[in-house]
């Protein structure tokens, strides 16, 4: 693909990752991904927003072939994804300017090598003119490593926002042509990386509230053209209520605990709650981590083994405890053979969560009616909690 026309003197460049299926060895892209460079000519500079991952690099080099000369390479975020790319770039462009926040230029200078006197650091709220176009430069920590930053296009009213806004999709379209889709990709993608950072998120969106946006171009995914539904997203993963929601990560090993799960699952929905269930041993985690987002409460279903929980289910508190989601209730249930910790390991794995923990069920065995009347009095009590709280 060659650049691509956004606005007067304005390009999207960068390369659409068909096949990419995990990033970070940890996260599930089941509709690829891309990597958004942005090229903007003012009168007398050039600036190139970001690169794109070194896999691809060729792809952007190519797309650079009829650029004579680049000013300013802006690095909003050191991730490789984005910043990767910079070395090669430099090798055509040796008098190109890194342009990045102080905190970005040293983790630029660790993972690329980049030396010293190639670096113009930028403050929060500084400004850039290329001739005819002017960057100014905002600081965005945490969406979502400390050294992010953004660039405002003021003539053109461009937000470029890197990760922030950001959607794991693999797409030929520039712009978002199914709201839906976007909607589902773009959150999965903040339930993965921006969650466990939604206070620092709260005080970014309402900086970027001091700007006319009329475009937002993130470094992933489609660029919106109608940039408000996205914030208004984010601002309701962010800031509002959970919902009425149980999300219910299980494993099972003979069946017993799947039973105690399937039996909580039908006296939920009696009791007028939504359910979402995630067999861990085939789960998306990033399915897992978009269910996060809106859940009230949390049940884990786990046998007992080797003396504590199953490790799919350590694995699945380990990863909650991390993503810090906003639920408000944690329970537990299961089978146990003889014995063990299972309740004790798996509350020790998370102290990030303020939950309120609701009483465990776990039983002896295979499940049998008293065992089934606990699990109804915990779906009571449950839809209780959700009611009392205003939880819809
Ligand atoms: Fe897309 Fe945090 O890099």
């Amino acid at each position: 693909m060659n650049k691509r026309h956004l606005k007067d003197n304005v390009f999207l460049l960068g390369a659409v990752d068909w096949n990419r299926r995990l990033f970070d060895s940890l996260v599930p892209l089941p509709d690829g991904t891309s990597y958004n460079a942005y090229l903007v000519f003012g009168d007398e500079k050039t600036v190139l927003l970001d690169t794109a991952d070194p896999a691809t690099v060729d792809v952007l080099m190519a797309q650079l072939a009829d650029v004579p000369k680049i000013d300013y390479i802006v690095s909003h975020h050191a991730e490789q994804d984005h910043s990767g790319s910079i070395p090669k770039v430099l090798e055509k462009y040796p008098d190109a300017k890194v342009v990045c926040s102080t905190k970005a230029k040293n983790m630029l200078m660790d993972l690329l090598d980049i030396a010293d006197e190639t670096f113009k650091t930028v403050e929060d709220g500084d400004k850039i003119s290329l001739g005819g176009k002017t960057l100014e430069f905002i600081y965005a920590p945490w969406v979502h490593w400390p050294e992010t930053m953004a660039t405002y296009l003021h003539e053109d009213k461009i937000l470029f926002s890197c990760d922030f806004f950001g959607s794991h999709i693999a797409t030929s379209d520039i712009f978002v042509t199914d709201k839906c889709r976007v909607y589902e990709a773009a959150k999965r993608y903040f339930a993965e990386i921006m969650m466990p950072f939604r206070n620092v998120i709260e005080k970014n969106l309402e900086k970027l509230k001091g700007y006319d946006i009329k475009m937002i171009a993130p470094s992933h995914g489609q660029i919106y053209d109608d940039p408000s539904w996205i914030m208004d997203a984010y601002s309701d993963w962010v800031l509002g209520p959970p919902k009425n929601l149980v999300v219910l990560p299980y494993v099972s090993m003979h069946a017993s605990t799947e039973s105690m799960v399937d039996h909580l699952v039908s006296a939920l929905v009696d009791n007028d709650v939504r359910v979402e269930l995630f067999d861990l041993t085939v789960t998306d985690i990033g399915m897992l981590a978009m269910a996060l987002v809106d859940a009230a409460t949390v049940v884990v279903g786990t046998p007992t083994v080797l003396a504590g929980p199953h490790p799919m289910a350590a694995y699945c508190a380990f990863l909650a405890n991390a993503l810090r989601p906003r639920i408000k209730f944690l329970s537990i249930i299961g089978s146990y053979g003889w014995g063990g910790k299972t309740v004790e390991i798996l509350a020790s794995m998370i102290p990030n969560l303020k939950v309120e923990v609701i009483d465990p069920v776990l039983c002896k065995g295979i499940p049998k009616a008293d065992v089934f009347k606990s699990i109804d009095a915990m779906a009571a009590t449950i839809a209780k909690k959700h009611r009392e709280q205003g939880f819809a």
